[in-house]
Protein backbone atom coordinates (compact mmCIF):
# COMPACT_ATOMS: atom_id res chain seq x y z
CA UNK A 1 0.00 0.00 0.00
CA UNK A 2 1.23 3.42 -0.47
CA UNK A 3 2.60 5.46 2.42
CA UNK A 4 0.41 7.79 4.37
CA UNK A 5 0.01 10.03 6.83
CA UNK A 6 -0.61 9.06 10.75
CA UNK A 7 -4.26 8.47 10.29
CA UNK A 8 -5.74 10.12 13.81
CA UNK A 9 -9.10 7.54 13.72
CA UNK A 10 -8.16 4.33 11.55
CA UNK A 11 -11.16 3.66 9.20
CA UNK A 12 -9.81 1.27 6.61
CA UNK A 13 -7.10 -1.34 7.00
CA UNK A 14 -4.69 1.05 5.47
CA UNK A 15 -4.95 3.19 8.62
CA UNK A 16 -3.71 0.31 10.34
CA UNK A 17 -1.27 -0.38 8.80
CA UNK A 18 0.35 3.15 8.64
CA UNK A 19 0.05 2.90 13.24
CA UNK A 20 1.52 -0.33 12.57
CA UNK A 21 4.42 0.37 10.60
CA UNK A 22 4.66 3.73 13.11
CA UNK A 23 4.99 1.52 15.91
CA UNK A 24 7.58 -1.20 14.89
CA UNK A 25 10.82 -1.05 14.22
CA UNK A 26 12.37 -1.34 11.11
CA UNK A 27 13.52 -4.70 10.94
CA UNK A 28 10.36 -6.15 12.63
CA UNK A 29 8.48 -4.37 10.11
CA UNK A 30 10.42 -5.68 7.17
CA UNK A 31 9.76 -9.25 8.26
CA UNK A 32 5.78 -8.69 8.44
CA UNK A 33 5.36 -6.29 5.32
CA UNK A 34 7.61 -8.05 2.89
CA UNK A 35 7.85 -10.45 -0.29
CA UNK A 36 10.51 -12.60 -1.47
CA UNK A 37 13.02 -11.00 -4.01
CA UNK A 38 11.95 -8.05 -5.86
CA UNK A 39 8.28 -7.90 -4.75
CA UNK A 40 6.66 -8.89 -7.92
CA UNK A 41 4.15 -11.46 -6.51
CA UNK A 42 3.81 -9.42 -3.39
CA UNK A 43 2.58 -6.06 -5.62
CA UNK A 44 1.02 -8.61 -7.90
CA UNK A 45 -1.68 -10.06 -5.19
CA UNK A 46 -3.09 -6.48 -4.69
CA UNK A 47 -2.75 -5.25 -8.45
CA UNK A 48 -5.26 -8.07 -9.36
CA UNK A 49 -8.01 -7.73 -6.94
CA UNK A 50 -7.73 -3.87 -8.15
CA UNK A 51 -7.91 -5.03 -12.00
CA UNK A 52 -11.73 -6.59 -11.44
CA UNK A 53 -14.64 -4.57 -11.59
CA UNK A 54 -18.34 -4.95 -10.14
CA UNK A 55 -21.21 -5.09 -12.59
CA UNK A 56 -23.54 -4.29 -9.71
CA UNK A 57 -27.60 -5.47 -10.27
CA UNK A 58 -30.63 -2.80 -9.34
CA UNK A 59 -33.85 -2.74 -7.66
CA UNK A 60 -33.12 -6.75 -6.48
CA UNK A 61 -34.92 -7.64 -2.96
CA UNK A 62 -32.35 -7.03 -0.05
CA UNK A 63 -34.50 -7.07 3.01
CA UNK A 64 -33.07 -10.42 5.24
CA UNK A 65 -29.43 -10.07 3.60
CA UNK A 66 -26.87 -11.75 5.57
CA UNK A 67 -23.29 -12.89 5.05
CA UNK A 68 -23.59 -16.61 6.56
CA UNK A 69 -22.25 -19.92 4.83
CA UNK A 70 -21.57 -23.32 5.77
CA UNK A 71 -18.33 -24.68 5.43
CA UNK A 72 -16.59 -27.97 6.04
CA UNK A 73 -20.23 -28.72 7.86
CA UNK A 74 -20.09 -25.40 10.14
CA UNK A 75 -22.21 -22.25 10.30
CA UNK A 76 -19.80 -18.87 9.37
CA UNK A 77 -21.18 -15.51 10.74
CA UNK A 78 -19.49 -14.06 7.63
CA UNK A 79 -16.19 -15.45 5.22
CA UNK A 80 -13.36 -13.77 6.92
CA UNK A 81 -10.61 -16.08 8.15
CA UNK A 82 -7.32 -14.71 10.03
CA UNK A 83 -4.31 -16.73 8.02
CA UNK A 84 -1.46 -18.12 10.01
CA UNK A 85 0.66 -15.85 10.50
CA UNK A 86 4.11 -16.87 12.56
CA UNK A 87 5.24 -15.09 15.83
CA UNK A 88 2.81 -12.60 16.33
CA UNK A 89 4.47 -11.68 20.00
CA UNK A 90 6.61 -9.77 18.08
CA UNK A 91 4.24 -7.45 16.80
CA UNK A 92 2.47 -7.14 20.40
CA UNK A 93 3.70 -8.78 23.66
CA UNK A 94 0.27 -10.82 23.60
CA UNK A 95 0.37 -11.72 20.39
CA UNK A 96 -1.64 -14.63 19.22
CA UNK A 97 -3.75 -14.42 22.51
CA UNK A 98 -5.09 -11.16 21.33
CA UNK A 99 -5.61 -12.19 17.98
CA UNK A 100 -7.56 -14.96 19.38
CA UNK A 101 -9.65 -13.28 21.50
CA UNK A 102 -10.15 -10.47 18.72
CA UNK A 103 -10.99 -13.38 15.98
CA UNK A 104 -13.70 -14.86 18.63
CA UNK A 105 -14.82 -11.86 19.39
CA UNK A 106 -15.81 -11.18 16.04
CA UNK A 107 -16.48 -14.71 14.43
CA UNK A 108 -14.01 -14.64 12.30
CA UNK A 109 -12.21 -18.17 11.17
CA UNK A 110 -8.84 -18.34 12.63
CA UNK A 111 -5.67 -20.16 11.85
CA UNK A 112 -2.84 -20.65 14.48
CA UNK A 113 0.48 -21.25 12.94
CA UNK A 114 2.59 -23.92 13.81
CA UNK A 115 5.33 -21.12 14.19
CA UNK A 116 2.84 -19.28 16.81
CA UNK A 117 4.81 -17.33 19.53
CA UNK A 118 2.57 -19.23 22.00
CA UNK A 119 1.46 -22.29 22.35
CA UNK A 120 -1.65 -23.50 20.23
CA UNK A 121 -3.17 -24.99 23.43
CA UNK A 122 -2.93 -21.19 25.23
CA UNK A 123 -4.56 -19.80 21.99
CA UNK A 124 -7.29 -22.14 21.95
CA UNK A 125 -8.36 -21.56 25.38
CA UNK A 126 -8.08 -18.02 24.56
CA UNK A 127 -10.52 -18.69 21.63
CA UNK A 128 -12.71 -19.96 23.73
CA UNK A 129 -15.98 -22.44 23.44
CA UNK A 130 -16.80 -23.27 19.42
CA UNK A 131 -19.93 -22.20 19.46
CA UNK A 132 -19.09 -18.49 20.66
CA UNK A 133 -16.74 -18.19 17.92
CA UNK A 134 -15.63 -18.64 14.68
CA UNK A 135 -13.76 -21.55 13.36
CA UNK A 136 -10.35 -22.37 14.47
CA UNK A 137 -8.11 -24.17 12.70
CA UNK A 138 -4.23 -25.32 12.80
CA UNK A 139 -1.81 -24.30 10.11
CA UNK A 140 0.75 -27.46 10.30
CA UNK A 141 4.10 -27.42 8.45
CA UNK A 142 5.57 -31.26 8.67
CA UNK A 143 8.25 -31.72 10.45
CA UNK A 144 10.90 -33.76 9.67
CA UNK A 145 10.35 -36.63 11.72
CA UNK A 146 6.47 -38.28 11.83
CA UNK A 147 6.66 -39.02 15.18
CA UNK A 148 7.00 -35.02 15.82
CA UNK A 149 4.55 -33.97 13.21
CA UNK A 150 1.74 -36.73 15.09
CA UNK A 151 2.59 -34.87 18.21
CA UNK A 152 1.59 -31.93 16.88
CA UNK A 153 -2.00 -33.21 15.18
CA UNK A 154 -2.70 -34.80 18.30
CA UNK A 155 -2.13 -31.87 20.42
CA UNK A 156 -4.24 -29.99 17.81
CA UNK A 157 -7.04 -32.28 17.69
CA UNK A 158 -7.43 -32.76 22.15
CA UNK A 159 -7.46 -28.72 22.23
CA UNK A 160 -10.47 -28.65 20.09
CA UNK A 161 -8.75 -27.26 16.38
CA UNK A 162 -11.29 -27.93 14.15
CA UNK A 163 -9.18 -28.58 11.20
CA UNK A 164 -5.57 -29.25 10.25
CA UNK A 165 -4.14 -26.62 7.29
CA UNK A 166 -1.22 -28.17 5.67
CA UNK A 167 1.08 -25.64 4.37
CA UNK A 168 2.64 -26.81 1.02
CA UNK A 169 4.69 -23.77 -0.50
CA UNK A 170 7.38 -22.87 1.56
CA UNK A 171 9.83 -26.21 1.91
CA UNK A 172 12.17 -23.84 2.80
CA UNK A 173 12.08 -19.87 2.97
CA UNK A 174 11.72 -17.27 0.05
CA UNK A 175 14.71 -14.94 -1.07
CA UNK A 176 13.52 -12.63 1.81
CA UNK A 177 15.64 -9.75 1.00
CA UNK A 178 13.75 -7.15 2.26
CA UNK A 179 14.46 -8.95 5.96
CA UNK A 180 18.08 -9.34 5.32
CA UNK A 181 18.71 -5.65 4.09
CA UNK A 182 17.29 -5.01 7.41
CA UNK A 183 19.20 -7.49 9.47
CA UNK A 184 15.94 -8.93 11.09
CA UNK A 185 16.33 -12.10 13.64
CA UNK A 186 14.03 -13.27 16.35
CA UNK A 187 14.70 -11.86 19.35
CA UNK A 188 15.04 -13.28 22.54
CA UNK A 189 11.76 -14.11 23.81
CA UNK A 190 10.47 -14.75 20.62
CA UNK A 191 10.51 -18.38 19.61
CA UNK A 192 8.15 -20.82 17.57
CA UNK A 193 6.35 -22.21 20.85
CA UNK A 194 4.56 -25.17 19.71
CA UNK A 195 8.11 -26.94 19.05
CA UNK A 196 10.64 -27.65 21.25
CA UNK A 197 13.97 -25.66 20.88
CA UNK A 198 16.08 -27.22 18.54
CA UNK A 199 13.26 -28.40 16.15
CA UNK A 200 13.91 -27.10 12.64
CA UNK A 201 11.42 -24.59 11.38
CA UNK A 202 9.80 -24.33 8.60
CA UNK A 203 11.26 -21.68 6.15
CA UNK A 204 14.89 -21.76 6.97
CA UNK A 205 17.29 -19.28 5.13
CA UNK A 206 17.66 -20.48 1.27
CA UNK A 207 20.84 -19.21 1.04
CA UNK A 208 22.69 -22.42 2.18
CA UNK A 209 24.65 -24.96 -0.32
CA UNK A 210 22.91 -27.94 1.54
CA UNK A 211 19.55 -26.54 -0.13
CA UNK A 212 18.68 -29.03 -2.34
CA UNK A 213 20.74 -32.02 -1.17
CA UNK A 214 19.58 -31.21 2.35
CA UNK A 215 16.47 -28.89 2.97
CA UNK A 216 14.86 -30.12 0.20
CA UNK A 217 14.81 -33.57 0.61
CA UNK A 218 12.59 -32.72 3.89
CA UNK A 219 9.85 -31.72 1.71
CA UNK A 220 6.91 -32.81 1.91
CA UNK A 221 5.64 -35.02 -0.55
CA UNK A 222 2.02 -36.27 -1.81
CA UNK A 223 2.98 -39.60 0.19
CA UNK A 224 3.16 -37.17 3.05
CA UNK A 225 -0.45 -36.34 2.65
CA UNK A 226 -2.06 -39.30 1.52
CA UNK A 227 0.21 -40.68 5.01
CA UNK A 228 -1.34 -37.38 6.85
CA UNK A 229 -4.65 -38.15 5.96
CA UNK A 230 -4.83 -41.56 7.58
CA UNK A 231 -3.42 -40.02 10.86
CA UNK A 232 -6.51 -37.41 11.58
CA UNK A 233 -9.76 -37.31 11.90
CA UNK A 234 -9.88 -33.69 11.34
CA UNK A 235 -10.76 -32.09 8.04
CA UNK A 236 -7.33 -31.27 6.01
CA UNK A 237 -6.79 -28.71 4.03
CA UNK A 238 -3.88 -27.84 1.85
CA UNK A 239 -2.81 -24.34 1.59
CA UNK A 240 -0.49 -23.14 -0.88
CA UNK A 241 -1.81 -24.30 -4.47
CA UNK A 242 -1.60 -22.41 -7.45
CA UNK A 243 -2.13 -25.15 -10.06
CA UNK A 244 -5.09 -26.92 -11.20
CA UNK A 245 -3.60 -30.15 -12.07
CA UNK A 246 -2.44 -30.07 -8.15
CA UNK A 247 -5.87 -29.09 -6.97
CA UNK A 248 -7.41 -32.16 -8.75
CA UNK A 249 -4.66 -34.18 -7.13
CA UNK A 250 -5.49 -32.71 -3.89
CA UNK A 251 -8.91 -33.42 -3.90
CA UNK A 252 -7.78 -37.08 -5.55
CA UNK A 253 -6.04 -37.65 -2.17
CA UNK A 254 -9.24 -37.02 -0.03
CA UNK A 255 -8.79 -33.94 1.07
CA UNK A 256 -11.14 -31.47 2.15
CA UNK A 257 -10.59 -28.18 0.53
CA UNK A 258 -7.89 -26.13 -0.60
CA UNK A 259 -6.12 -22.27 0.36
CA UNK A 260 -5.50 -20.83 -3.24
CA UNK A 261 -1.86 -18.78 -2.39
CA UNK A 262 1.22 -17.76 -2.47
CA UNK A 263 1.91 -16.98 1.17
CA UNK A 264 1.72 -13.33 0.51
CA UNK A 265 4.55 -13.19 -2.03
CA UNK A 266 6.62 -14.58 0.37
CA UNK A 267 7.50 -18.04 -0.97
CA UNK A 268 8.54 -18.05 -4.65
CA UNK A 269 8.86 -14.64 -6.17
CA UNK A 270 6.78 -14.21 -9.92
CA UNK A 271 4.54 -16.98 -9.36
CA UNK A 272 0.69 -15.21 -10.71
CA UNK A 273 -1.38 -13.57 -8.26
CA UNK A 274 -3.56 -15.58 -6.29
CA UNK A 275 -7.04 -13.74 -8.01
CA UNK A 276 -5.53 -14.73 -11.25
CA UNK A 277 -5.04 -18.70 -10.47
CA UNK A 278 -8.39 -19.01 -8.51
CA UNK A 279 -10.77 -19.04 -11.50
CA UNK A 280 -9.07 -22.01 -13.47
CA UNK A 281 -9.04 -24.69 -9.91
CA UNK A 282 -12.60 -23.08 -9.18
CA UNK A 283 -13.38 -24.72 -12.50
CA UNK A 284 -11.58 -27.57 -12.06
CA UNK A 285 -12.74 -28.65 -8.30
CA UNK A 286 -16.75 -27.94 -8.66
CA UNK A 287 -18.51 -25.18 -6.96
CA UNK A 288 -18.98 -27.35 -3.87
CA UNK A 289 -15.77 -28.22 -3.12
CA UNK A 290 -14.19 -25.66 -0.20
CA UNK A 291 -12.06 -23.00 -1.47
CA UNK A 292 -10.50 -20.26 0.17
CA UNK A 293 -8.11 -17.77 -0.94
CA UNK A 294 -5.79 -15.69 0.40
CA UNK A 295 -3.06 -12.71 -0.60
CA UNK A 296 -3.55 -8.96 -1.08
CA UNK A 297 -7.31 -8.66 0.23
CA UNK A 298 -7.61 -5.55 1.83
CA UNK A 299 -11.41 -4.66 1.14
CA UNK A 300 -14.49 -5.86 1.43
CA UNK A 301 -14.38 -5.63 -2.49
CA UNK A 302 -11.74 -7.68 -2.49
CA UNK A 303 -13.64 -9.93 -0.48
CA UNK A 304 -16.50 -9.61 -2.83
CA UNK A 305 -14.73 -10.19 -6.37
CA UNK A 306 -12.88 -13.50 -4.50
CA UNK A 307 -15.97 -15.08 -3.60
CA UNK A 308 -17.42 -14.05 -7.47
CA UNK A 309 -14.30 -15.82 -8.40
CA UNK A 310 -15.25 -19.19 -6.52
CA UNK A 311 -13.90 -19.03 -3.43
CA UNK A 312 -16.30 -19.98 -0.21
CA UNK A 313 -13.76 -17.91 1.98
CA UNK A 314 -11.34 -15.43 2.45
CA UNK A 315 -8.11 -15.36 4.31
CA UNK A 316 -6.02 -12.07 5.54
CA UNK A 317 -2.59 -12.18 6.47
CA UNK A 318 -0.85 -8.73 7.22
CA UNK A 319 -3.88 -6.56 8.33
CA UNK A 320 -4.26 -8.69 11.38
CA UNK A 321 -0.32 -7.91 12.42
CA UNK A 322 -1.67 -4.17 11.48
CA UNK A 323 -4.32 -4.02 13.67
CA UNK A 324 -2.38 -5.97 16.50
CA UNK A 325 0.50 -3.84 16.13
CA UNK A 326 -1.48 -0.82 16.00
CA UNK A 327 -4.14 -1.57 19.24
CA UNK A 328 -3.47 -5.22 20.14
CA UNK A 329 -7.01 -7.34 20.68
CA UNK A 330 -8.83 -4.30 20.00
CA UNK A 331 -7.26 -3.60 16.84
CA UNK A 332 -7.68 -7.07 14.72
CA UNK A 333 -11.38 -6.73 16.12
CA UNK A 334 -11.59 -3.42 13.75
CA UNK A 335 -9.51 -4.71 11.05
CA UNK A 336 -12.17 -7.58 10.84
CA UNK A 337 -14.83 -5.54 11.86
CA UNK A 338 -14.15 -3.21 8.79
CA UNK A 339 -13.53 -5.58 6.56
CA UNK A 340 -16.93 -7.34 7.55
CA UNK A 341 -18.84 -4.11 7.14
CA UNK A 342 -17.73 -3.02 3.76
CA UNK A 343 -18.34 -6.53 2.34
CA UNK A 344 -21.93 -5.78 3.53
CA UNK A 345 -21.97 -2.66 1.72
CA UNK A 346 -20.61 -3.75 -1.01
CA UNK A 347 -23.02 -6.53 -0.90
CA UNK A 348 -25.78 -4.18 -1.00
CA UNK A 349 -24.37 -2.02 -3.41
CA UNK A 350 -24.23 -4.70 -5.77
CA UNK A 351 -27.87 -5.96 -5.59
CA UNK A 352 -26.66 -9.42 -3.93
CA UNK A 353 -28.64 -10.54 -0.37
CA UNK A 354 -26.72 -13.48 0.24
CA UNK A 355 -23.00 -14.99 -0.83
CA UNK A 356 -24.78 -17.12 -2.99
CA UNK A 357 -25.92 -14.00 -4.90
CA UNK A 358 -22.32 -12.61 -4.86
CA UNK A 359 -20.66 -15.97 -5.78
CA UNK A 360 -23.23 -15.61 -9.12
CA UNK A 361 -22.51 -11.99 -10.05
CA UNK A 362 -20.05 -10.82 -12.55
CA UNK A 363 -16.64 -9.36 -12.89
CA UNK A 364 -14.83 -7.28 -15.45
CA UNK A 365 -11.60 -7.16 -15.91
CA UNK A 366 -10.65 -3.67 -16.38
CA UNK A 367 -9.83 -1.90 -19.44
CA UNK A 368 -6.67 -1.79 -18.98
CA UNK A 369 -6.02 -5.20 -17.46
CA UNK A 370 -5.76 -8.73 -19.16
CA UNK A 371 -6.95 -10.57 -16.12
CA UNK A 372 -10.19 -13.24 -17.62
CA UNK A 373 -12.74 -13.40 -15.33
CA UNK A 374 -14.20 -16.53 -13.79
CA UNK A 375 -17.49 -16.15 -16.00
CA UNK A 376 -16.61 -14.62 -18.75
CA UNK A 377 -18.96 -16.22 -20.23
CA UNK A 378 -21.53 -14.87 -18.97
CA UNK A 379 -20.37 -10.94 -18.86
CA UNK A 380 -22.91 -9.18 -20.68
CA UNK A 381 -21.28 -7.15 -23.54
CA UNK A 382 -21.57 -3.41 -22.82
C1 LIG B 1 2.83 -15.64 6.84
N1 LIG B 1 2.21 -16.74 6.22
C2 LIG B 1 2.29 -17.96 6.84
N2 LIG B 1 1.66 -19.04 6.27
C3 LIG B 1 1.68 -20.23 6.88
O1 LIG B 1 1.11 -21.18 6.35
N3 LIG B 1 2.32 -20.39 8.08
C4 LIG B 1 2.98 -19.37 8.70
O2 LIG B 1 3.52 -19.54 9.78
C5 LIG B 1 2.98 -18.11 8.05
N4 LIG B 1 3.66 -17.07 8.59
C6 LIG B 1 3.58 -15.83 8.01
C7 LIG B 1 4.22 -14.75 8.60
C8 LIG B 1 4.08 -13.48 8.06
C9 LIG B 1 4.74 -12.32 8.72
C10 LIG B 1 3.28 -13.29 6.90
C11 LIG B 1 3.06 -11.92 6.32
C12 LIG B 1 2.68 -14.36 6.29
C13 LIG B 1 1.40 -16.56 4.99
C14 LIG B 1 -0.05 -16.20 5.36
O3 LIG B 1 -0.71 -17.28 5.95
C15 LIG B 1 -0.88 -15.79 4.15
O4 LIG B 1 -0.80 -16.77 3.15
C16 LIG B 1 -0.47 -14.44 3.54
O5 LIG B 1 -0.05 -13.56 4.54
C17 LIG B 1 -1.67 -13.83 2.81
O6 LIG B 1 -1.35 -12.64 2.20
P1 LIG B 1 -1.65 -11.18 2.84
O7 LIG B 1 -3.08 -11.16 3.34
O8 LIG B 1 -0.66 -10.99 3.94
O9 LIG B 1 -1.41 -10.30 1.67
C1 LIG C 1 6.74 -16.90 6.91
C2 LIG C 1 6.78 -18.35 7.34
C3 LIG C 1 6.83 -18.50 8.79
O1 LIG C 1 6.09 -16.61 5.92
O2 LIG C 1 5.70 -19.07 6.85
O3 LIG C 1 7.39 -16.07 7.57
Amino acid sequence: MTERTMPANPVTLADHEARARARLAPDRWAYFSGGAADGITLRANREAWDALRLLPRVLRPLAHGHTRSTLLGRPLVHPIFLAPVAYQTLAHPEGEIATALAAAAQQAGMVASTQSGVTLEAIAAAAGPASERGPLWFQLYLQPDRGATLALVQRAEAAGYEALVLTVDAPVQGARDRERQAGFRLPPGVRAANLPDAAPVAGKAASTDALCGGLAAQAPTWADIEWLRGATRLPLLLKGVLHPDDARQARACGTDGLVVSNHGGRALDTVPATAECLPRIADTTGGAWPLLVDGGIRRGTDVFKALALGAHAVLVGRPQIWGLASAGAAGVAQVIRLLRDELEIAMVLAGCATLQEVRDSVLLPAATSGIATARSDEAPTL
